[in-house]
């Protein structure tokens, strides 16, 4: 941030009624140019649909236009070589790129705000740069969703003990645990897609709150700018931030689901539980504790959820006792949704990058599950289709655990003789029931564990992936 002299900047765009400058703290708390700069591109494609539309209505001469198109490809140019000098005296992205383009242009420059209001060109921008993050993030989540099930496909038949109340409760297997999350992401996706509905109508053409009295041609801009439509009331226009909530809520879900697989990544690695390890170059050492090796990537994302959490929470906040229209509060929409998106975007790539360095260890789920009586529910089932009302069954079954727990063996150690002393009904078909491949196999219908519907449906949720 450069400071320019009194001569070269010149007075405030808006400092023509006011007798004193503001002093260097207002100046410095008042201006945004240090976090929305980043919405350049998306400002000045705004102002160059707006300018196309101004001079298409005759609002400024042709000419005025084609000199704000050269103009503004110069000052693209500056930006994006690093050459720009941003000032915090211009307060923000936007008079910084309409100071400049007047320097170079002379008065065409100092004609583009015709008709417009920073109230409505900032909530264009931020409309604009959201969309663009909407769509890498449906790209990314779709990454994540391709790195799930290709892990989940190399597990459709792995067994792991599923828990409830993170006790063992009934043999699941890998791949459809990990299908879990896809359908997570699943929704995630659409509640993006849905918040970007939302997101993609312009606000340009409401001016500062009112409308303005030029010819404009709303339908235009819109088009030029690839928004669905125009938003349809100027005072909603210029101070409705819904879309920015819609988008820290949708976020804030995600980052639930990331942060939940996290955890069960973070237990999974314990060398108590030891189901997984986690590639490296994810995770750290100690400098004290030389045998360490930590999964800090899913601890910090798991973390990272709060901070996102808080962004919601501090747009809610910061909308709920507004009057109409645009007031500065509005400035402060920024740097939370920016960090949102960015940490958002960061986690997925990342967890995409990551799944596919988890290496199972099978052997260490299939111990954890000879150890919870996992398959206790299939010999209550098995009753039940014997004849026995469901309730005796679990009571029946329940004995038998206590017997198998007293002999400290499983279920399936018992032997034929022991096991009917729990219930007559038992006989010799009951050994498949009792393994973990049966009672897998067992729940054989959509969204059920058994090896082939999770097969079936990683085809099918790969068709919507195409
Ligand atoms: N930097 C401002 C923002 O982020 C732009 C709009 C300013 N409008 C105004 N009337 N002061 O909201």
């Amino acid at each position: 941030m450069s400071d320019r002299s009194p001569e070269s900047s010149g007075a405030k765009a808006w400092s023509g009624r006011f007798s004193e400058p503001v002093s260097d703290l207002v100046k410095r708390y008042t201006a945004s140019v240090f976090f929305d700069r980043r919405m350049w591109r998306q400002d000045i494609r705004g102002s160059l649909a707006h300018a196309k539309m101004l001079a298409r209505q005759g609002i400024i001469p042709q000419a005025d236009f084609a000199a704000i198109e050269g103009g503004m490809a110069q000052v693209a140019g500056e930006i994006e070589r690093g050459e720009f000098n941003w000032n915090l005296d211009d307060e923000d992205v936007h008079l910084n790129i309409e100071k400049r383009l007047t320097a170079l242009i002379g008065d065409a420059g100092k004609r583009l705000h015709t008709g417009r209001s920073r109230n409505d060109q900032v909530a264009t921008d931020i409309r604009l740069w959201l969309r663009d993050q909407l769509d890498a993030l449906d790209g990314l989540l779709a990454d994540y969703q391709r790195a799930l099930l290709a892990l989940a496909e190399q597990h459709a038949a792995t067994p792991l003990p599923g828990f409830t109340h993170l006790q063992v409760a009934q043999p699941v297997t890998f791949g459809h645990h990990l299908l879990a999350y896809v359908e997570m992401a699943r929704r995630d996706r659409e509640r993006f897609a849905d918040c970007r509905k939302r997101v993609n109508r312009l606000p340009l053409g409401a001016a500062a709150l009112a409308g303005t009295t030029f010819p404009i041609d709303r339908a235009f801009v819109a088009q030029e700018l690839g928004f669905d439509g125009v938003c349809e009331n100027s005072l909603d226009a210029v101070s409705d931030r819904d879309f920015a909530i819609e988008f820290c809520a949708a976020a804030s879900l995600t980052m639930v689901h990331i942060s939940r697989f996290s955890e069960e990544l973070i237990l999974w690695m314990s060398p108590r539980v030891g189901f997984i390890d986690i590639a490296d170059r994810f995770c750290t050492g100690s400098s004290i504790m030389p045998q360490k090796k930590n999964p800090d990537v899913p601890e910090l994302a798991r973390g990272k959820s709060g901070r996102v959490f808080g962004h919601l929470m501090g747009l809610l906040t910061l909308m709920k006792g507004q009057p109409l229209a645009y007031n500065k509060d509005n400035q402060e929409d920024k740097e939370p949704l920016f960090d949102t998106a960015d940490t958002l975007i960061d986690t997925l790539r990342i967890f995409a990058d990551m799944v596919p360095g988890i290496r199972v260890k099978p052997e260490a789920m299939a111990a954890a599950l000879r150890q919870g009586y996992a398959t206790a529910t299939d010999l209550a089932d098995y009753l039940v289709k014997k004849g026995l009302p469901f309730r005796d069954a679990h009571e029946a079954v329940a004995r038998a655990v206590r017997a198998a727990e007293q002999k400290g063996c499983d279920l399936a150690d018992l032997s034929l003789a022991e096991l009917q002393a729990f219930s007559p009904l038992i006989a010799a078909d009951v050994s498949g029931v009792l393994t973990v491949a049966g009672s897998l196999a067992a729940r054989d219908h959509v969204g059920g564990t058994a090896p082939n519907q999770v097969g079936a449906a990683i085809a099918r949720l790969r068709a919507t992936l195409q």
